[in-house]
């Protein structure tokens, strides 16, 4: 037999990210038209009408390399982010996904470990285990809140990283800022806290961590966001982290030149400008939450009380079943089974257009499933399977 290449084994075990279903897929799958996306967390107004004029008036000069340094764009992103933070605090990537994957690059070698707080964000434990380390779990409180004592038990000489991530995907809970500071006071100077705020915008808790606190401290933290969500740049791929500045540095050294390209720069910059394009964001999903909490409870259906543009709740029956009956009425979902959540289907918060088409074709799909079972037809039942 042919000799194979070696694969790295690390790489070749670790779970593949599987996204959430796209509109175009169920149209073409199910022959509906007017599918709504619910599944990504994506921003319900789509981009700022800025950002895309910027990106358009950046075609021409696509034939050039992007400049190497982006220097404008993280003086921009530390005024921004204000409290005095420099743009030496600043490092850029790809999205907070990639800048993820560069903490893991920079931090992860083979036998070290991270700790995660299930149920939370899967590429965590999947950028780990592609370096070679072992994720160790420190699971949230039966009501989805950090449990500080076990994370802090859970450290090790060999803890490189913690990740914490506030407003949580999938549950919406959060970490206040007293539950942060007993948790960097016993933290050791050998393990970084990323802080994961890729939803930040969508906080409306009085408590919520107050992060860059602890950069300006000069602690060894990294607070990772995003134009993905608020911004309704998902597409365009630009995220940045806020750290000590040997941190962000060496972030820097872990990246390739020209890493974002001319195009999200324009964006990213543009939508910057663009602060009512946020803040008509953030009042759309704090009120949309609010109702379909209330339609969901209303429902019986648990719906954890959450501070992002999302919510988790238990529709009693197969989340899988749930999401395809619903997919039938063009209404995508995402079972959060591939978020430590089982018997849970996550909902992003749309236009309340969209929130009310939702709850009208959950009310019909959980009757259904009801009836068919009342009649004697089997139904599955949530299959208690985590799908990472
Ligand atoms: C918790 C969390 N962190 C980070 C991200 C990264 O998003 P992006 O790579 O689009 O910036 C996401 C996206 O869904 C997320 O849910």
């Amino acid at each position: 037999m042919a000799e194979k290449p070696h694969f790295n084994p690390h790489i070749a075990a670790a779970p593949v990210y599987t996204a959430g279903t796209s509109a175009e897929e169920v149209a073409a799958r199910y022959g509906v038209t007017d599918v709504i996306k619910l599944a990504s967390n994506e921003n319900p107004l789509g981009p700022s009408p800025k950002a895309v004029e910027a990106i358009a008036g950046a075609l021409e000069a696509l034939y050039r390399y992007p400049r190497v340094s982006d220097d404008v764009l993280r003086e921009r992103l530390a005024a921004h982010a204000g409290e005095g933070i420099t743009p030496e605090q600043i490092a850029t990537a790809n999205g907070g996904t990639e800048m993820l994957s560069l903490i893991a690059l920079g931090f992860i070698e083979e036998g070290h470990e991270a700790i995660i707080t299930p149920p939370t964000f899967p590429m965590y434990e999947i950028l780990v285990r592609r370096r070679g380390g072992h994720v160790v779990r420190a699971e949230l409180t039966s009501d989805y809140r950090y449990n500080v004592e076990a994370i802090l038990e859970a450290i090790t000489p060999r803890t490189r990283l913690i990740f914490i991530c506030s407003p949580n995907n999938p549950t919406g809970t959060i970490i206040t800022h007293a539950e942060a500071e007993r948790l960097m006071a016993g933290v050791p100077g050998h393990v970084v806290v990323v802080f994961d705020e890729a939803y930040v915008d969508f906080v409306d808790h009085p408590e919520h961590v107050r992060s860059l606190d602890f950069v300006r401290q000069g602690r060894y933290v990294i607070v990772v966001r995003t134009l993905s969500k608020s911004y309704g740049l998902a597409g365009l791929r630009v995220g940045y982290a806020i750290a000590h500045p040997e941190l962000a540095e060496y972030l820097w050294r872990c990246r390739l030149p020209f890493h974002l390209g001319a195009l999200s720069l324009a964006g990213a910059l543009a939508a910057l400008d663009d602060p009512d394009h946020v803040a008509r964001t953030r009042q759309v999903v704090i009120e949309g939450r609010r109702w379909l909490h209330r339609q969901l409870a209303e429902m019986g259906l648990n719906p954890v009380p959450s501070q992002s543009n999302f919510l988790v709740f238990r529709p009693g029956y197969d989340p899988q079943q749930v999401y395809e009956h619903l997919l039938r009425r063009g209404v995508v979902v995402r079972p959060a089974g591939f978020f430590y959540m089982p018997d849970w289907v996550r909902v992003t918060v749309g236009t309340r257009e969209q929130n009310e088409r939702f709850v009208t074709a959950l009310k019909e799909v959980l009757d259904e499933l009801g009836a068919r079972e009342a009649a004697g037809e089997a139904v599955s039942r949530p299959s208690g399977q985590i799908t990472l």
